[in-house]
């Protein structure tokens, strides 16, 4: 299997948001750009692995600026970084106003893909060239995303699990939210000053 450079699959796609796309306030909804970016993704992380991939897992979406009905969203895919049989697939997302020529950058997020074989079981992807410094920056950026993922991933897990009701009471102050079970009185009175 031989190597392949970002470049042979890099992936952009782009498209007009027509109005049948908008929310009731009439921005563009959020799902409808989730939906082009695991397209994107696929389409990206098919074209290096030389199968089909499915989606694992997704970081980093923060929709910073609303996407208006007229403008044309694009979408910048590229791997970042290849595993054994996963890959990262970074996207850019920009939406142009097409009368200002204004673009507004949206979303930076990292799809995690996982290549199958035809017998539906994960298989090897090729390996990634990296042909300059932001390549290979990019590739070091992914492997320590996933280990401050992991370590985070960790320490919630201990959160949850050492739920502690008097200390962690203290959490809920000035919290906007009122304690008020349906069927424990003893626990309502107990809180009944929250
Ligand atoms: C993800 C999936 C392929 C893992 O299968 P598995 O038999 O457990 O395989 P493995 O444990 O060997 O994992 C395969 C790869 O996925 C990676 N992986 C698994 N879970 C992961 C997660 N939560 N986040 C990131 N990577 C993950 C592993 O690190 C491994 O990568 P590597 O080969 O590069 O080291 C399997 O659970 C699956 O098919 N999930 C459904 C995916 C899907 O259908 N998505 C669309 C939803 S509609």
């Amino acid at each position: 299997m031989e190597p392949r450079t970002v470049q042979f699959s890099r992936t952009k796609l782009t498209e007009l948001m027509i109005p049948s796309y908008a929310n009731f306030g009439g921005k563009v909804h959020g799902g409808l750009i989730l939906s082009l970016m695991d397209k994107v993704a696929y389409a990206c992380s098919s074209k290096h692995a030389g199968t089909y991939c499915v989606t694992v897992s997704v970081d980093g979406v923060e929709f910073l600026q609303p996407v208006e009905v007229g403008e044309l969203v694009s979408l910048d895919a590229s791997v970042h970084h290849v595993g054994n049989t996963s890959l990262v697939v970074g996207i850019v997302v920009t939406s142009e106003n097409v009368k200002t020529n204004e673009i507004k950058h949206t979303n930076n997020s990292f799809f995690t893909m996982v290549a199958k074989g035809d017998d539906g079981k994960p298989t090897k992807v090729p390996e990634l060239i990296l042909e300059d410094i932001s390549e290979m920056r990019q590739f070091v950026n992914a492997i320590k995303r996933s280990r401050v993922k992991r370590e985070a991933a960790d320490k919630m897990h201990k959160e949850e699990e050492e739920f502690i009701m008097v200390d962690d009471m203290q959490l809920l102050e000035n919290q906007r939210c009122k304690i008020q079970f349906t069927a424990d009185d003893e626990i309502n009175d107990l809180f009944s000053d929250t």
